[in-house]
């Protein structure tokens, strides 16, 4: 008697360049293993041009990809490429998911949910101002979530005043003078960090916090280190902190679920996985 034919593992992966540091496999793999789901969440390295972009994402479409997540450099390209978008991810200009049909792509921004979600993991009610720092693409999905979350009064700042202000134009954002950024931290309900400073091989975000209410939530996009010298100081002073690693699973969950369909849990356990992988790999 002819059984049923052997299921396909699902197959899902991240596109980036480069990709070999991502900790999405890691995260997917883990939570497949929970729930027992045969499936294979793999890196991809497509270089940094929208043709080869297009050429590796009908292949993966071709050949059965449920679908991908998107990093750096790819995340406008992944817009570009998909027939539909999340409103999230028009908003954005940019996409981290790509969920693929049989003809067609759909595009979606966990980056910005995810954040929302890693903040109200801390606090159930974030308050109503903020204070960003960076005008690039990741302070652009940060100021989205912000809004998401219900803060109203929304300031940027930024080494570049041009950008910030383009950015300050475009959601309606108080610009604050990248010299001045001191003298706004007083009433800030949420601090972010976007800028690259404070990351590895990057020179130090210097920002003196002794006036920002010790209320306040710091969050740092970061997470190499794990633990910037910004939320080091945050935790020493009392502030409830939100980490690079912590936007990281939480804009996991909704590929997760689509893709694999099963349930996708941030935990503890999922967290100290992660940590020790960053320390193997030396950068924790
Ligand atoms: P992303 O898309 O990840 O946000 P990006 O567009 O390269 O990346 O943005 C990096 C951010 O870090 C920018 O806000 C950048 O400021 P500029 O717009 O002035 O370049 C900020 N940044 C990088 N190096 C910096 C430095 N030495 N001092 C202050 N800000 C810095």
């Amino acid at each position: 008697m002819a059984g049923d034919p052997p299921k396909t593992p699902i197959l899902a992966g991240v596109a980036g360049h480069p990709v070999s540091h991502s900790l999405s496999p890691i995260i997917h793999t883990i939570w497949a293993k929970r729930v027992g789901i045969e499936g294979h969440y793999i890196p991809i390295d497509v270089p940094a041009n929208y043709d080869d972009f297009v050429r590796a994402m009908d292949a993966l479409r071709a050949v059965g990809f449920a679908g991908v997540n998107v990093t750096i450099p790819h995340k406008e390209h992944a817009l570009r490429y998909a027939g539909e978008a999340s409103e999230t991810a028009k908003a954005a200009g940019a996409a981290n998911m790509l969920t693929f049909s049989d003809d067609s792509a759909k595009a979606e921004n966990s980056d910005i949910t995810g954040f929302a979600e890693a903040v109200q993991e801390k606090t159930a009610e974030p308050g109503t101002s903020a204070l960003v720092l960076g005008a690039g693409g990741a302070a652009r999905g940060v100021v989205l979530a912000l809004k998401d979350l219900g803060l109203t009064d929304i300031r940027i700042t930024n080494r570049t005043l041009e950008r910030a202000k383009e950015l300050g134009a475009a959601f309606d954002l108080a610009v604050i003078d990248w010299e001045k950024r001191l003298e706004t931290l007083e009433n800030i309900d949420v601090l972010v960090n976007t800028t690259s400073l404070g990351m590895t091989g990057q020179p130090p975000l210097e920002l003196d916090l002794s006036g920002l209410d010790p209320s306040a939530l710091v969050a740092d996009i970061v997470y190499a280190p794990l633990k910037t010298a910004l939320l080091k100081d945050a935790e020493a002073k009392g502030h409830a902190t939100v980490d690079g690693l912590a936007m990281l699973m939480h804009q996991a969950v909704p590929g997760f679920r689509m893709w694999f369909g099963g349930e996708a849990i941030v935990d503890d356990d999922l967290r100290s996985e992660l940590v020790k992988e960053l320390k193997r790999r030396g950068r924790a």
